[in-house]
């Protein structure tokens, strides 16, 4: 194994760890980049398997030609082959032009599925066609296509038991699996795990900027004993949480348990996000929280300024008109609805931040727009649409989230209907 190498690759892909399923990873990724092999990259969710198909591509004589990473357990069954291997005009009630399909535009370069064990059977069998032979048929169509694409393919599903049960086709499976390579689960990766919360810890400093939080010697025997089921994602999360959401910015041992599910078997993340397999997700949920708790600050504020002001006229009439008119004639330079905006990049201090009298009389003139979950879920999701046209599936990409989570946002919000 060549180290320098190695580290070259994980300073490029901003990887780190050190420890050797990783290592061994990587360098299986590197040997086989050059070749056209199927590669099968195996572990559970939250491993990072979405950094190895990068490296094998660009490290590959396909480096300069198209590469897509496509999941395959976020297209409706119904369009999953039109999607992959296009479809001639008409072929079906929607099906206006024709479509390429991502197997015609990938030609020559590579294609990442990413949960490739949700494909439907009939589209298994169309990929392990274009596999053997690089021919596919368009949906609705006749003619034979050529194309000639590097697959590389993960799963985090247990393929032999998804073979046994009928679900994916055997013959598929060892075409794909002609190289596999397993991602280690982040319980097994040592004190790579607290690397890993020092470089979380310090990318969320810096977005948010916040000073990075550091962990206690107990806090951190408690980071190297527990399961992370979420992995590598589930560190990330629970990091990102605790930099926003505690104060103090010396992690010990209590702190930590607090955002660590209490039921080390739990998949679920602690305390916020319920649902937690899209890192974009469950980083929306974050800032949706905070942004909530703000509008809970905001109140406090408001509530605070009135009897503070209260208070003032109180002290005024008793002292004759002006008596301390001084300390609430300062220029209103800011206004409060751009405080909000501020104090969603660095909501720690929003707490600390001190009462200025000027902010008290903006507040006077302008109401503080009201925030509300769904609101902000909606707004979102409505400004997404309106930007790409109404186009589900680009507003979906630019939300981070899936085109199936979109659909169903849109009926949540009643958006269909409007
Ligand atoms: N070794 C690593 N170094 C830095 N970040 C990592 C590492 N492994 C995973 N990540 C991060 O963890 C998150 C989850 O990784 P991802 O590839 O989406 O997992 P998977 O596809 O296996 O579910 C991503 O944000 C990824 O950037
Ligand atoms: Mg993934």
């Amino acid at each position: 194994m060549n180290t320098s190498e190695l580290q070259k690759i994980k300073q490029r892909y901003n990887i780190v760890g050190n420890c050797d399923g990783l290592n061994r990873a990587l360098d299986v990724a590197l040997q086989v980049a050059p070749t056209d092999l199927s590669v099968l990259i195996v572990g559970e969710s939250g491993v990072g398997k979405e950094i190895i198909p990068r490296v094998i591509h660009d490290n590959s004589p396909r480096r300069r030609e198209k590469y897509f990473a496509i999941n395959c357990g976020s297209i409706p069954e119904g369009t999953i082959d039109s999607e992959l291997f296009g479809h001639e005009k008409g072929s079906f009630t929607g099906a206006i032009g024709e479509s390429e399909g991502y197997f015609g535009v990938a030609n020559k370069g590579t294609i990442f599925l990413d949960e490739v064990g949700e494909l439907p059977l009939a589209t298994q069998a169309r990929l392990l066609r274009v596999l053997e032979t690089g021919e596919y048929i368009r949906v609705g169509g006749q003619k034979i296509m050529k194309t000639d694409v590097r697959i590389v393919a993960a799963t985090n599903v247990n393929m032999r038991k998804a073979i046994s049960e009928g679900r994916f086709r055997e013959d598929l499976y060892y075409r794909l699996n002609t190289i596999p390579i397993q991602m280690p689960a982040l319980r097994d990766r040592g004190n790579d795990i607290v690397l890993l919360f020092r470089l979380f810890a310090m990318q969320i400093a810096e977005k948010y900027r916040l000073p990075k939080i550091t962990l206690t010697e107990d806090a951190k025997a408690i980071m190297l004993k527990y399961k992370w089921p979420g992995n590598v994602r589930q560190l990330k999360n629970i990091t990102e949480q605790m930099s926003v959401l505690n104060e103090g910015r010396e992690i010990d041992a209590d702190t930590l348990r607090r955002f660590i599910p209490q039921d080390p078997e739990s998949t679920q993340l602690a305390p916020i996000s319920p649902s937690g397999s899209h890192s974009y997700e469950s980083e929306r949920e974050i800032l949706y929280k905070i942004l909530y708790e703000l509008r809970g600050n905001v109140s406090d504020l408001r509530r605070d300024m009135n009897s503070l002001r209260k208070q003032l006229d109180e002290a005024r009439q008793l002292n004759g008109a002006g008596g301390f008119r001084s300390l609430i004639d300062a220029p209103a330079a800011s206004t409060l609805p751009e405080r909000s905006n501020r104090s969603a990049a660095t909501p720690v201090y929003a707490q600390q931040a001190p009462l200025q009298a000027e902010e008290a009389e903006a507040e006077e003139i302008r109401e503080p727009e009201t925030l509300n979950l769904n609101d902000l879920g909606r707004q979102m999701v409505e400004k997404a649409l309106e930007r790409n046209g109404g186009n589900r599936k680009k507003a979906a990409q630019e939300l981070g989230i899936s085109d199936r989570t979109l659909y169903r946002r849109i009926k949540q919000y009643g958006l269909d209907k409007a």
